[in-house]
């Protein structure tokens, strides 16, 4: 049930309960949360209900809850930015939400409202928004999550869910920031089978790339490029993030076939290369293709986009012992103007062409 008189409540944080701000410049990723958070509950018999923002704090559940055994969890990402003369931006907020209620379907989870919760959202971070970081390039990153909160052990649907939405002051999400990072491609471990859920946001996909991080990040890697279930030869995604390749001035990247995320900074950054008149082109790429662009010269640059990443470029890229250096391990002149025009529409300095920011206050 899509509850569209769903009204929102709010109750702020006593001065006791206000956090300290953590120091900007040395913020990371998603160690810190704001003074408020969002949450709301849905039955079968109600529909969403009880929302409301509410002082950050732990929440109780059952040891049962189906969550904790069965894993129905979808999450989101996105940013609220601070621009020039303070206004306060967010990038996209709507496809993240409709793109949450495409993962709800597959993990056969309720849908959200998505304009009651873009104005819960606006209202959280309007009131937490002296946490929205000034520091150059730092953001106040978004988490909406859902699962499933019934305690029951039979396998089927929940019958309850918690919607909560987490705000973190956030810094780059790589320690080595725009500058390019090495990559692991993984020939052993898979991500997603067709048929499967990679293409949902949902927390099991997280779960099982965790063995291959770890082991790449072992060997001196910060990430792992995932090849296809099936053959171990097509390109996928990188760990958090979509790939990109520019081989003979084309921008390539993998089709979403079902089993790869569907980005919202990849959808950006294919509509900004068309703007600029460059070729794109979705299609399968194969990882012997990159290995002989990387030998003839006609690979030029690899990256990878995400909210939390934004463009990273790959300068390494390691696959079965091999090294292969992408554009002598040097960010790229596409992903360098990508991040540019990108960061600057996110911070509301340039214009933004194609209506994607909201503004908030
Ligand atoms: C994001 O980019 O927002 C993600 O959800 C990836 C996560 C691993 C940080």
């Amino acid at each position: 049930m899509l509850s569209m008189e769903l009204e929102i409540g709010v109750q702020k944080a006593v001065p006791e309960q206000l956090k300290k701000k953590p120091d900007q410049t040395a913020l990371g990723f998603g160690q810190y949360f704001t003074d408020h958070m969002f949450i709301m509950r849905w039955t079968r018999e109600q529909g969403w209900h009880d929302a409301k923002i509410q002082p950050y704090q732990n929440f109780s559940m059952d040891p049962a809850a189906m969550v904790f055994h069965y894993g129905q969890a979808i999450f989101e990402g996105l940013k609220a930015y601070r621009g020039k003369d303070d206004d306060i931006l967010l990038f996209r907020p709507e496809s993240n939400f409709k793109r949450m209620n495409q993962s709800a379907t597959r993990m056969c989870m309720p849908r959200v409202p998505v304009d009651r919760m873009l104005k819960a959202l606006k209202a959280l971070v309007y009131l937490d928004r002296d946490w929205i970081p000034t520091a150059e390039g730092a953001t106040l990153y978004l988490r909406p999550t859902m699962i499933a909160s019934e305690p029951a052990l039979g396998l089927r649907p929940s019958d309850e869910y918690l919607f909560f939405v987490l705000a973190s002051p956030v810094g780059a999400y790589y320690p080595e920031g725009f500058n390019p990072v090495k990559i692991y491609v993984e020939d052993t471990y898979v991500r997603a089978v067709p048929g499967g859920v990679g293409e949902a946001k949902t927390a099991g996909n997280y779960a099982a790339s965790v063995k291959a991080l770890t082991e790449s990040q072992r060997k001196g890697y910060s990430q792992v490029l995932w090849l296809d279930a099936l053959e171990h030869k097509y390109i996928e995604e990188v760990g958090t993030s979509n790939a990109f390749f520019v081989i003979n001035n084309e921008l390539v990247t993998p089709p979403l076939g079902g089993t790869i995320l569907p980005g919202i900074t990849r959808d950006s950054v294919l509509r900004l290369a068309k703007d600029w008149g460059m070729t794109i082109n979705e299609r399968m790429i194969s990882i012997d293709e990159v290995l002989t662009g990387a030998e003839d010269g006609s690979l030029q640059e690899v990256f990878s986009t995400g909210t939390a990443a934004v463009i990273s470029p790959l300068g390494e890229l390691c696959y079965k012992g091999k090294t292969i250096l992408v554009n002598e391990g040097k960010a790229g002149p596409v992903a360098q103007r990508l991040y540019d025009e990108l960061q600057a529409i996110q911070f509301g300095e340039r214009k933004d062409p194609h209506n994607w920011m909201v503004r908030v206050a």
